[in-house]
């Protein structure tokens, strides 16, 4: 298995919550990379359906079934991933689809904020994902 690469995406001080950033890993990969409520998420920018550029779909939420029948509740704002072409839907903190989370999901990777002391850098750190 090849070793893991870090590949940095900017300032985190420029990417706040609700932002994403499409970046091109230079393996022939795309990774959509999310600022979730303040947390960095990365994704495989490609639909297990049919090989659309997920990532770029509408960020959103989710209804949820409350205690009571045909009860409903809009949850999860901004966690929730719609692809652009058929509408599948996918939790971006973990990757797995809405509809079927134990068999239907894409690649994630781990991000990271690594402190920098370069000049020019602010406090916060560059946010950084591992392929
Ligand atoms: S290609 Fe994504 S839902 Fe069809």
């Amino acid at each position: 298995m090849p070793e893991k690469r870090s590949i940095t995406i900017c300032p985190a001080a420029e990417f706040p919550p609700g932002e994403r950033r499409i970046i091109d890993a230079g393996d022939g990969r795309s990774i959509g990379v999310f600022n979730v409520h303040g947390k960095y998420y990365a994704l495989r920018n490609l639909c297990p359906h049919e090989g659309a550029e997920l990532c770029r779909g509408l960020v959103t939420g989710m209804n949820a079934e409350t205690t009571e029948v045909g009860e409903y509740r809009w949850t999860r704002e901004g966690e929730i991933l719609r692809c652009p072409w058929h509408g599948w839907e996918f939790d971006i903190l973990t990757g797995r689809s809405v509809f079927n989370p134990n068999q239907v999901r894409v690649a994630t990777y781990e991000t990271t904020v690594v402190e920098s002391f370069e000049v020019g850098v602010d406090e916060g750190g560059m946010v950084t994902v591992l392929v």
